[in-house]
């Protein structure tokens, strides 16, 4: 089966075509555009501006899709588009197009929740673990990544890490899931974003913080870990970014290394409550499989915090993350959700919901 998936939740413009075939699922093609240049002239998204420039992408990028597939919309079996959670223009423009190329073409198109989306990352075959970029690392952590199979095995645990959330959710199968726990208010990435403005660097906040955090000092200043001890599986990151700020005010002027030590204490604090949260999930719910996913997932430091903590902690854990291209924001995600809760709706009645949660 050939399925083509839609993705336009925030700012990415995004089409794929995946294969699957028994349990592998194979890329064809990813083509994501991105209007980032624009946001990071306003230090941030601004929705208005996203959607006038999905709107000139979006058909565009499907042709592209196709052409990098070598294939026709012929070929396709069915469609499948992101219908929520987002903000409501972007989520248009992928829901309508996908709406009229199902009429047009007479295809069945499926309606995907895009945080589901970033959990069935992990079951995309055809692509490395993680990069291989860092030579220096232990045979040993490869080797337990490389355990890496893609063989996910029920039940699972995921950890939904990206701008707009941070949710444990367990998964029985592919069909009964629920939420341990959430966000109380800033997600993971938000934090990434507004500590990174915090401290004078660019939009999004995550990629840049992990670069400057590789040459920070790690003992120079220590955040507080929000609600690591408490009882529940709920997370709260507004804290970290109010104590930043208040060093930040402390210090007269920011220099590079300062930059650098800010950066690697956010790091560290953010990482040290999700890996802490998720095991202690893990182990209460004994789960056979760990998936990381979302926006936040692309985060070297934090997978390899979970490689080592999994097999220090729970060896028969296997731990998962999506190929780094394909932990933001992508249309594959979106097709390789489609495979496994194929539950294909007449086209008229699929409309956008920017404030959908995991049903
Ligand atoms: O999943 P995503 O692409 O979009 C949403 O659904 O929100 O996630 C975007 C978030 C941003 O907050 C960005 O700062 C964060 O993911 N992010 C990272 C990294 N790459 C992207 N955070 C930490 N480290 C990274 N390398
Ligand atoms: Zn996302």
């Amino acid at each position: 089966m050939v399925i083509l998936g839609i993705e336009t939740s925030c700012d990415e413009t995004s089409a794929a075509i995946l294969e699957k075939h028994d349990n592998q699922i194979t890329l064809k093609s990813n083509i994501v555009a991105s209007s980032l240049a624009i946001h990071q002239q306003t230090g941030g998204i601004i929705p208005e501006n996203a959607a006038r420039e999905q709107i000139k992408y979006i058909l565009p990028v499907i042709q592209e899709a196709l052409d990098a597939a070598k294939m026709q919309i012929s070929h396709i079996n069915a469609i499948a588009v992101t219908y929520g959670p987002g903000l409501i223009g972007s989520l248009l423009v992928g829901v309508e197009t996908a709406k009229t190329l199902a009429y047009a073409t007479g295809k069945p198109i499926i309606p995907v929740n895009h945080m589901l989306g970033h959990v069935y990352a992990n079951w995309i075959t055809s692509h490395p673990v993680i990069s291989r970029s860092n030579a220096t690392r232990d045979p040993e952590e490869i080797s337990h990544s490389v355990r890496n199979d893609r063989n996910i095995e029920f039940p699972a645990l995921a950890l939904v890490v990206s701008g707009g959330h941070t949710d444990l959710v367990f998964f029985e199968n592919h069909h009964n899931y629920r939420i341990l726990g959430g966000t109380r208010d800033d997600a993971a990435g938000e934090a990434f974003d507004k500590i990174a403005r915090l401290i004078g660097l660019s939009y999004p906040g995550g990629p840049i913080i992990e670069e400057k955090a590789k040459k920070g000092d790690p003992k120079r200043f220590t955040f507080p870990r929000p609600l690591v001890g408490s009882g529940d599986y709920d997370f709260s990151f507004s804290g970290l970014k109010t104590a930043v700020l208040r060093e930040v005010q402390n210090l007269k002027t920011l220099d590079d290394q300062t930059v650098c030590d800010l950066a690697r204490a956010t790091q560290d604090a953010i990482i040290s409550v999700l890996v802490k949260k998720t095991l202690k999930a893990a182990i209460e719910y004994d789960v056979k499989s760990i998936l990381l996913s979302g926006g936040v997932a692309a985060n070297e430091t934090l997978q390899q915090a979970f490689i080592q903590n999994t097999k220090y902690q729970i060896p028969d854990t296997k731990f998962f993350a999506p190929a780094k291209n394909l932990c933001t924001d992508n249309g594959a995600m979106i097709a390789a959700a489609a495979f496994y809760q194929y539950n294909p709706l007449p086209w008229q009645e699929i409309t956008a919901d920017p404030q959908l949660y995991f049903e």
